[in-house]
C-alpha cells in the first residue's frame, strides 16, 4: 500500500517495490527524468528516477501526463529532498497511453474550470482531497452512530408525503405528460399512474425515521435527499446527502448535545485519518482552517435562543440586504454575522417562531415558538436543521389545520401519536455543508462528485 511505504518509508529502504499509476507530471533530460506518479490509494505522489538505462528510456521521456504506467525499483530515501524517498526505476510498463490534450496539465486551474470537467477532476489534487475527505467523514459517521447503537434506518427515495410540507418536490411519474388522464376538475389523474398516486423524490427521511426511532429507539438514515427549490448559490444543490438521526425518550437538548459531539467526533476522525489531505486544505484552501477546527473540537458550542439572537442583530448596528424583525426567517448575511463576527465558532439557535418552521416541530409553552434549533458554522451557515418533534396528537392535528396540510396524507405520521408515543427529538446535518465546513470549499458544487444544481445535469 502507497500510503504505508509513504508514511513508513524507512522500512522499505533499499527494497525492491513495485506501483502502478497516472502520470502526474514527467521531466526529462537526453540521460535521466523525473515522474511523479499517483498511485490513486493515496493523495501523495510517488517520485520517479528513470535512466537511459532503460530498454524504452526515449519512449517514457515523451509519454504525455495521465498515461498510465507500471514501475519497478529500488526505494531510495531522500531525506534533503521535499519528498521522504523515490523510486530508482529498473523497469517502466506503459500500460494507457494518454492523449496529449489532456485537460488537467500542470498548471492551476480555476475550481469553475475543473466543474466543467467533472469526470476528469478527481485527479486533481484538490479533488482528490476533497473526495478521500467525503469517503472518510461518511465513515466517521457511521462509526459514531453504530459505536452508540444506532440502528441505520434505510427511508424510502421515492415517497407519497412532503416531510417538510414546503412543496419543493420533484415528482415522479410514468404518466405521458402529453396524454395524461384527467379528473373531473381539469388536474392529472394520478390514480392511473404507477403507484396509483402521486408521488415524489424524498426531501427527507424524517417522517419515516421517526416510525423506525418508536421502534428501536435510536436510528440514523443517511441518503441523497432532493430540493427541488430554484435557488442558484454557492450552498443549495438539487440533490443532497443527509444524515438523520432520531431519538426517542428525548427532547431538544439531548438532540443538541448528540449534534455537538458528533460534529467533534467527525472533526477529529477526519484530520486524524487524512492528515495530508488537510494540510493541503489548510495550505492552499483557508489558511486558518486546522487551527479553527482545532478550536471547535477543544471548545463548547454557543447556544442562543432566536430571539436573543434577533436582539443582537438589531443592536449590531449592520445594515443587512433583509431588515431583521422578530418573526423574521434568518438569512445567510444574518447568520454569517452572528457566526463570522460574533460567536467565532458553531452556534446553535434555538426556539424560532413557529410561522417559519415546519409543523411536526414541538410547540412551546408560549404558543409562539417551537422547540427547534439550527446549527450555524463560521463559513458556511446552516449545517443543522433539527427539533423536538410533536408527540401530542391533538396539538399536532390543530396545526397541521393551521397549516392547510391534508391530515389524510398523514394518516400512519400521526398514528406514532396514537400507539405510545413518546417524546422524541432528531436533526438532519446536510453532508455537503459538512464537507464545506471540513474542508474550506466554499461552493457546494465542488464537494460532490457530479453536482445537480438548476439547469446542471451534464454529467
Ligand atoms: O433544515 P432542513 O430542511 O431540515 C430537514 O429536512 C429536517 N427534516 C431534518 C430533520 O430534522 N431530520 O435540512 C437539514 C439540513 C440543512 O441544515 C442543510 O445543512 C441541508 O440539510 N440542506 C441542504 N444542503 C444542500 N442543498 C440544499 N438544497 C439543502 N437543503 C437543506
Ligand atoms: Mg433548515
Amino acid at each position: 500500500l502507497v500510503k504505508e511505504i509513504y508514511r513508513e518509508s524507512e522500512k522499505y529502504a533499499n527494497q525492491t517495490v513495485k506501483i502502478s499509476g497516472w502520470i502526474r507530471t514527467l521531466r526529462s533530460s537526453k540521460v535521466f527524468g523525473f515522474i511523479e506518479v499517483n498511485d490513486g490509494s493515496f493523495f501523495k505522489n510517488i517520485q520517479v528516477v528513470f535512466e537511459e538505462d532503460l530498454d524504452n528510456f526515449k519512449e517514457i521521456s515523451k509519454l504525455p501526463i495521465s498515461s498510465s504506467i507500471v514501475v519497478e525499483g529500488k526505494l531510495v530515501l531522500t531525506p534533503e529532498a521535499k519528498q521522504p524517498f523515490e523510486i530508482k526505476a529498473s523497469k517502466i510498463i506503459i500500460e494507457g497511453y494518454s492523449s496529449s490534450d489532456y485537460p488537467l496539465q500542470k498548471k492551476r486551474h480555476t475550481l469553475e474550470f475543473l466543474r466543467t470537467i467533472a469526470h476528469l477532476r478527481p485527479r486533481s489534487n484538490t479533488f482528490s482531497a476533497v473526495f478521500r475527505v467525503r469517503s472518510i467523514a461518511a465513515y466517521a459517521i457511521h462509526k459514531f452512530f453504530q459505536e452508540r447503537g444506532f440502528v441505520y434506518t434505510h427511508t424510502p427515495i421515492i415517497t407519497g408525503s412532503d416531510c417538510e410540507g414546503a412543496g419543493e418536490m420533484f415528482r415522479v411519474s410514468t404518466l405521458d405528460m402529453k396524454n395524461a388522464p384527467m379528473k373531473e376538475d381539469g388536474s392529472i389523474d394520478f390514480s392511473k399512474d404507477f403507484f396509483g398516486k402521486e408521488t415524489n423524490l424524498t426531501v427527507s427521511g424524517q417522517l419515516e425515521g421517526e416510525a423506525y426511532a418508536l421502534a428501536f429507539r435510536n436510528i440514523y438514515t443517511f441518503g441523497p435527499t432532493f430540493r427541488a427549490e430554484n435557488s442558484n448559490t454557492a450552498r443549495h444543490a438539487s440533490e443532497f446527502w443527509m444524515i438523520e438521526p432520531e431519538i426517542a425518550f428525548a427532547d431538544l437538548n439531548d438532540y443538541m448535545n448528540l449534534a455537538e459531539d458528533m460534529m467533534k467526533y467527525l472533526i477529529t476522525y477526519v484530520m486524524e485519518n487524512v492528515p495530508e489531505e488537510m494540510e493541503f486544505f489548510n495550505k492552499f484552501i483557508d489558511k486558518n482552517l486546522l487551527d479553527r477546527l482545532n478550536n471547535v473540537v477543544n471548545s463548547e458550542f454557543g447556544r442562543i435562543t432566536y430571539t436573543e439572537a434577533i436582539e443582537i442583530l438589531k443592536k449590531s448596528g449592520k445594515e443587512f440586504e433583509y431588515p431583521v424583525e422578530w418573526g423574521c426567517d434568518l438569512q445567510t448575511e444574518h447568520e454569517r454575522y452572528l457566526t463570522d463576527e460574533v460567536f467565532k465558532k458553531p452556534v446553535f439557535v434555538t426556539d424560532y417562531p413557529k410561522d417559519i418552521k415546519s409543523f411536526y416541530m414541538r410547540l412551546n409553552d408560549d404558543n409562539k415558538t417551537v422547540a427547534a434549533a439550527d446549527l450555524l458554522v463560521p463559513g458556511v451557515g446552516e449545517i443543522i436543521g433539527g427539533s423536538q418533534r410533536e408527540e401530542r396528537l391533538d396539538v399536532l392535528e390543530k396545526r397541521m389545520e393551521e397549516m392547510e396540510l391534508n391530515k389524510e396524507d398523514y394518516w400512519w405520521y400521526l398514528e406514532l401519536r396514537k400507539y405510545g408515543g413518546t417524546k422524541h427529538a432528531g436533526y438532519g446535518l446536510g453532508f455537503e455543508r459538512a464537507i464545506m465546513y471540513l474542508t474550506g470549499i466554499s461552493n457546494i458544487r465542488d464537494v460532490i462528485p457530479f453536482p445537480r444544481t438548476p439547469k446542471n445535469a451534464e454529467f
